[in-house]
């Protein structure tokens, strides 16, 4: 990921109060055939199904932030796909790696107009600032030294805007034991410099495959449904969820407020082997 590369977004002017509204896509898992499965689920088309979803409701977004696990299969091939899906929306949109990626590979394949591996967007009133929370040959989270330091400068250098952080990882517990395994493992860290930079509003992360929304002393912490299958919220062991593929909207106000909603295919994904242990 480029040190710092800043995309400033102007938001649709149409809008008189300047909100951002931002769509959230997470964890698609994409394999190197398109005609691949995961888990008995085409992620491929759960993946175009849920950007046909999101472009039936209130299109374009100012942005659209895509949270890690874009590939399951982090080939060349697996990422020139996404770009062309991404390059044919013609809205922004901005990827951060997950533990699943390969960041170089990533950033290499999904450039163009439109499509970017950046650190930061900035809007009239808000930063959204990417971090890399993966490690490689692991599954669980981090944030480096650097990526902290680099996010310490990002937020002293925009006071006067409000901050909205993605990652991939979550950096708290989310109540599911073996996915407790693999938060940010120093995440006290990450949540201890993020509150104490006023402006801080949210944090939005991936990986835990279903909706979370946690509200603490002042900052929102959002995960997101997978577009493919989707994670038993509250179980100890690895379980699948029936609910159907979806994503996120959030509208960041300017006076630092947030809304935000999940939205989901109906049904569960065709083809899900409820039976498998892992993926
Ligand atoms: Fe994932």
């Amino acid at each position: 990921m480029t040190l710092a590369a800043t995309l400033t977004l102007k938001t649709d002017s149409s809008r008189r109060d300047q909100t951002v509204e931002l769509v959230q896509i997470t964890d698609l898992h994409l394999l190197a055939d398109p005609q691949g499965l995961l888990l008995g689920v085409s992620t491929d088309d759960t993946a175009r199904e849920v950007f046909k979803f999101a472009q039936s409701k209130d299109w374009p977004p100012d942005l659209v932030l895509l949270t890690g696990d874009l590939a399951q299969e982090p080939l060349p091939e697996t990422y020139r796909r996404l770009n062309e899906l991404l390059r044919s929306l013609k809205t922004p949109c901005v990827c951060l790696p997950g533990n699943h990626d390969d960041p170089s590979t990533m950033s290499e394949q999904l450039r163009g107009d439109n499509v970017r591996c950046l650190s930061r967007v900035l809007t009239d009133h808000w930063q959204i600032i990417c971090l890399n929370t993966s490690l490689p040959e692991k599954e669980g989270g981090h944030v480096s030294e650097e990526s902290l330091s680099q996010l310490e400068t990002l937020l002293d250098e925009q006071p006067d805007r409000f901050a909205l952080i993605g990652i991939h990882h979550p950096p708290v517990s989310v109540g599911c034991s073996w996915l407790d395994t693999m938060i940010v493992d120093n995440g006290d860290k990450l949540l201890e410099l993020v509150r104490s930079r006023p402006q801080s509003r949210a944090i939005v992360c991936g990986h835990i495959h279903q909706a979370l929304h946690l509200r603490d002393r002042g900052l929102e912490i959002f995960g997101t449904p997978s577009t493919c299958f989707q994670f038993m919220p509250d179980s100890e062991k690895f379980a699948l969820d029936e609910l159907g593929p979806g994503y996120r909207r959030l509208s960041l106000f300017p006076d630092g407020r947030i809304e935000s909603e999940v939205y989901r295919l109906p049904g569960k994904p065709r083809g899900l082997d409820q039976s498998a242990a892992g993926y």
